[in-house]
């Protein structure tokens, strides 16, 4: 395995050559990581007309995952989510009207940042089994049918999150094979999955039949912060793979940091030689884990192999209390909230890790019994298309002034970036217990 991005960076870096050319720090040492930072100087290709070293490390990445074609981003799955949503409204058939997308609720803060942009109108997805969390949707392929037959045209797009924060999968395999038979594309948002490819059992949403998704690499794979992969699959609708740079570029800036690409590039040599046999290593861990935690009595809740998703409020206890009791052992989580607390576990966690883990919830006993506090996520009255919201005048109040108002810039919590209330909306009584709850207490108000 080749790893050209990273070849070319360490022979720059080594060739002694004066760098008048950004940026700033001319590869010298100050943290320690300079001489590898690059811009697309002659030689090291371009993100958005890549033919050479970029080209040939994204191709080798495609062939990993078993995609068509690979996007590097070094801005995250925000970048990717937009870049998705604009291939889908450039190759829709029909330009008469906004295009129309299929999603649940769960949709990470960049889906709507992308609406607003494209001016994308949503049909949300309401399950008939309701959800509890604001992260997850349980959506099955009957909700995504009786969605698609409520709508008054053929939607431009299916879009789904999998896995959740929480670590629910939805089964992209049956909604990929109801989109496939209306011809409508399956976009997923797979930030939190980019190790499904390398299970045992691969359930990488390219290999169960998506069009397009989104991989955080940085989230689940030893990549630097910010790079992801957009991959388009074999069987996408014609035009998608031809336009989804000149799509990304729309959004993105035009100074791709190297380090990211350097890291991503890297990964895909790591992935290919030692990560399986690591990852089956992981899973068995976290296995163990989650069955020593239940033997103290606290419940998990998800079905994601890599993620640990605690259900602190059936102990008795809040999800962020327990996640400062956590801290106070040195052990940090990625997520809590009044709920839950969420673990996400690589083949970079030692075992000293897992014992740390593992003492500081034996040393809290769950009440055994305790309710679970969950509230379901209310269906939201829809007022206005969510671009014209957004971009109108508002103005801040209080949240509790705000009862029966529109719904000015979409409201999310800072982690995990789900929209409580989404722009053009009525803010109802429901709508403000939540935002309450996430401890959001000012709203901009049209
Ligand atoms: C479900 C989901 N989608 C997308 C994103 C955005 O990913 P990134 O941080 O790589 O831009 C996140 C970030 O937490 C996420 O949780």
């Amino acid at each position: 395995m080749s790893t050209p991005i990273f070849d070319f960076a360490k022979r720059y870096a080594e060739s002694g050559t004066a760098r008048f050319h950004m940026p700033g720090h001319k590869g010298r040492k100050l943290h320690g990581l300079e001489k590898y930072d690059l811009t697309e100087i002659r030689g090291a290709d371009y993100l958005f007309g890549a033919e050479g070293v970029i080209a040939e490390s994204e191709a080798r990445t495609a062939a990993l995952f078993g995609a068509a074609k690979t996007l590097y981003s070094t801005e995250g799955s925000s970048l990717c989510i937009k870049t998705m949503l604009a291939v889908v409204s450039r190759c829709r058939p029909d330009h008469s009207r906004p295009p129309l997308i299929i999603a649940p609720r769960n949709v990470h803060k960049a889906f709507i940042n992308a609406c607003i942009l494209l001016d994308i109108e949503v049909k949300w997805v309401y399950p008939a089994v309701k959800s509890t969390s604001l992260c997850s949707s349980g959506v099955t392929a009957a909700d995504t049918e009786k969605a698609v037959s409520e709508c008054d045209r053929r939607p431009d797009g299916v879009y789904v999150t999998s896995p959740d924060y929480l670590g629910f999968m939805a089964d992209i395999g049956g909604i990929s094979r109801f989109c496939k038979g209306r011809g409508i594309p399956l976009i997923v948002d797979n930030a939190h999955g980019a190790y499904l490819r390398f299970l045992e059992e691969d359930r990488h949403p390219i290999t169960l039949g998506a069009d397009m998704c989104c991989d955080s690499a940085h989230k689940t794979l030893p990549c630097y912060t910010g790079g992801a992969l957009m991959h388009i699959s074999h069987s996408a609708p014609e035009g998608f793979a031809a336009c989804a740079k000149l799509m990304m570029s729309m959004f993105a800036s035009t100074s791709p940091s190297y380090l990211i690409m350097e890291s991503l590039d890297l990964c895909g040599d790591y992935l290919e030689k030692d990560y399986r046999q690591a990852l089956a290593e992981t899973v068995s861990r976290t296995a163990l884990c989650r069955e020593r935690l239940a033997g103290y009595g606290w419940k998990t809740v998800g079905d994601e192999k890599c993620k640990l998703t605690i259900a602190a409020v059936r102990g008795g206890i809040s999800g962020d209390e327990l996640g400062d009791i956590l801290r106070s052992h040195s052990v940090e989580p990625e997520y809590t909230d009044p709920d839950l607390v969420v673990l996400m576990t690589t083949p970079f966690n030692t075992e000293e890790d897992y014992l740390k883990l593992e003492n500081a919830m034996a040393s809290v006993k769950p009440k055994q019994g305790a309710p679970a506090r969950f509230d379901e996520i209310p269906e939201a009255k829809v007022v206005m298309p969510i671009r014209q919201a957004a971009l109108a005048p508002c103005r801040e109040v209080d949240v509790d002034e705000a009862e029966g108002a529109v719904c000015g810039m979409t409201v999310t919590s800072c982690q995990p970036s789900v929209p409580v209330v989404v722009s053009g909306e009525e803010i109802t009584p429901e709508i403000i217990k939540i935002l309450k709850r996430y401890g959001i207490f000012r709203i901009s108000v049209l």
